[in-house]
Order: structure tokens, then C-alpha cells, then sequence
């Protein structure tokens, strides 16, 4: 009673029942030799060792149940689900904040009646310079160091070329907004190889120069979702004349921190190069400068997206670090 009181395991419990209660165990061989004792101690004898038997045999099956029992409740416990706890959350996949750049400005444009154009990385010059006024001896052309193929074609130094496919495919009137890659041999931190822009174009008669200025500040409000103070300087460009520069309020400090990170205590934003578009590239696009004009505009989707999400560092938009993407500053998390 005392071995059977100790033991834990099944395995154990057989050890025990072998050990009496088999064939050979101490208590059957007790009732075997029953037979060798004087025949008036038999009876007693006989009827104690059964007695004791059936003892020892309900000790074993209530200890093996105790044991199985206590086995399951062991299992059940490990095993159990609890159905009331909070759930984990999901990482859900997250636009890269560039995309969502790109998407939420080409959403803005569309609200104001643009189409979504696109045109080929690997340009020819004759779309990427020639057609946007900048003939082969423009010194423009040095401004974008630009990655020529053996066969003299390039990979587009921005995406103004576009302006010129969509006159061509669609004429006028026209409005059209195109997002996309384009490369300089450019590599600091501060510029890359490769990076995002999103060109405007405008084609109608009468256009005025207040309609390029009213449609740029309208995006930029609507893009960082409140009203920001803007201001337009006189700049060039080859391909607009006029040509201005969109400066907006600081998005970080409004102005207030001389020492600003993001505006150097400026002030202000540069985020556009914008212009009415030149004559001879609203030709270039077989339309006649004299009954139609617009406007056009560049702007920096890297530099938006940076600004928006405060990234501070251009390099973080491209080295891919899946958890910097993950961490859900462009979309649901
Ligand atoms: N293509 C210019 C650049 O890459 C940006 C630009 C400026 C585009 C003025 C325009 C424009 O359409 O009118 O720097």
C-alpha cells in the first residue's frame, strides 16, 4: 500500500501489479501454495489472501484512474484555449509611402478633372531635350547628368517628355497628370539615381496664369490637409515661359524655428517648378500655339512623400528595409 501510494506513472503501476498479482508475483504465489498448509488453516488462511488480493487489486485500478485523470486534466490545461483573451494583431502589407504619395496626388488631380498618362523610362533625346526646347547645344542639357545607352537613347532625366507623347496621342484641350521614375547620375544623401516625379500639363485656350496658380496651391492644401501660405518666384526653364518656383509655408515649423531641420529656418518649401508652357513646346506636340496655352508643372513625389511623413533621410525610401515600409506610414497597419 505504502509503493502503490507513491507512485505517478502508469508504467510504475505495472511494475507493482507484476510484482503481486502476476503469475509469479508474491501474492499469487502466496494463494498457490495455499495447498501445502495444514488443512484446519487453509480456510482462514485462504479468505484473508483473497480479501487482501481484492484490496490490493481496487488500490491498483483507483490508482491507474487517478493517474489517467490526472494525465488529461494535465493535457487539457496545456492545451486549453482561452477564447476570451485579446487576439494579436495582423501586420498587414502598407503602401510604400512614395506609392501612397503618388496615389493620393494623382486622387487630387483626378478630382480636378486630369487623366493618368504614363510614358517609357528609356527615352529618346528627342522627346527627353529636343521637343522641350532644349535643342543638342542647350546648356540645359549639362543641369541632368543624364545615363545615355550605347544606342543613344536614355533613361528619362524627368518625366516632361510625357507632355509631349499625350499632346501627340490625345491633342487638345487637354489635362494630364503622368507619375513615375526617372534617373540623373546623381548619388548623395541627399539625391539618388533614381527617383519619383510627377509631371502636370494643361492645354485649352485662353488659360490664364492665375488658373496654374490657384490649381498648384489647391494640391498642396489638399495633399497635407490644410491650408498652407504659398508663394511663386520667377524662375527658368527651358520648356515654360514664364517659369516660376511654388514655394510653400514650412510644414514642420511654419515659419516659427530659425533652426528648422526641414527648412533650414527659411521658412519655406521649395516643392514645384511649374511655368506656361513655351510655344515651340506646345508645337513640338503638334498643337497651334496660337489658339491653344497652358501650363505645366514638375514636382518631387520623394521630396512630398519625405515631407509629409517627416523622413529625414531620402535613403530610407529605398533601401527597403521591409519593417521601416511595414511600420505603416504610408497605409493600414
Ligand atoms: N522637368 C523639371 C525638372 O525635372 C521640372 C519641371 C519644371 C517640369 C517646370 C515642368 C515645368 O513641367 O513646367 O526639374
Amino acid at each position: 500500500m505504502e509503493s502503490l501510494n507513491a507512485i505517478t506513472a502508469l508504467q510504475e503501476l505495472d511494475e507493482l501489479r507484476v510484482k503481486y498479482t502476476g503469475k509469479k508475483g508474491e501474492l499469487t504465489l502466496l494463494l498457490r501454495s495455499l495447498g501445502k498448509l495444514p488443512k484446519e488453516l487453509r480456510k482462514d488462511a485462504g479468505q484473508e489472501l483473497n480479501t487482501l488480493r481484492d484490496e490490493i487489486e481496487s488500490k491498483l485500478e483507483q490508482t491507474g484512474r487517478k493517474i489517467r485523470d490526472d494525465e488529461n486534466e494535465r493535457q487539457e490545461k496545456a492545451q486549453r484555449i482561452d477564447v476570451t483573451l485579446p487576439a494579436k494583431g495582423r501586420t498587414a502589407g502598407a503602401f510604400h509611402p512614395v506609392m501612397q504619395t503618388m496615389h493620393d496626388i494623382a486622387n487630387i488631380m483626378q478630382g480636378l478633372g486630369y487623366s493618368v498618362a504614363s510614358g517609357p523610362e528609356k527615352e529618346e533625346e528627342f522627346y527627353n531635350f529636343e521637343c522641350l526646347n532644349m535643342p543638342s547645344w542647350h546648356p540645359a542639357r549639362d543641369m541632368q547628368d543624364t545615363f545615355y545607352f550605347p544606342d543613344g537613347t536614355l533613361l528619362r532625366t524627368h518625366t516632361s517628355p510625357v507632355q509631349i507623347r499625350a499632346m501627340l496621342q490625345y491633342g487638345a484641350p487637354l489635362r494630364i497628370v503622368c507619375p513615375g521614375k526617372v534617373y540623373r547620375r546623381d548619388n548623395d544623401p541627399t539625391h539618388s539615381p533614381m527617383f519619383n516625379q510627377m509631371e502636370g500639363l494643361l492645354v485649352d485656350k485662353d488659360v490664364p496664369f492665375s488658373v496654374m496658380k490657384g490649381t498648384m496651391t489647391e494640391m498642396m492644401n489638399a495633399f497635407f490637409g490644410r491650408s498652407l501660405k504659398s508663394r511663386f518666384r520667377a524662375s527658368y526653364f527651358p520648356f515654360t515661359e514664364p517659369s516660376m518656383e511654388l514655394d510653400i509655408e514650412c510644414v514642420e515649423c511654419s515659419g516659427h524655428d530659425e533652426h528648422c531641420r526641414v527648412c533650414h529656418g527659411t521658412g519655406w518649401l521649395e516643392v514645384a517648378g511649374m511655368g506656361m508652357v513655351h510655344p515651340n513646346v506646345i508645337r513640338a506636340g503638334k498643337i497651334d500655339p496660337d489658339k491653344y496655352n497652358g501650363f505645366a508643372f514638375g514636382i518631387g513625389l520623394d521630396r512630398m512623400a519625405m515631407l509629409k511623413y517627416g523622413i529625414s533621410d531620402l535613403r530610407l525610401l529605398f533601401d527597403g528595409s521591409v519593417s521601416y515600409l511595414l511600420s505603416g506610414l504610408g497605409g493600414e497597419n
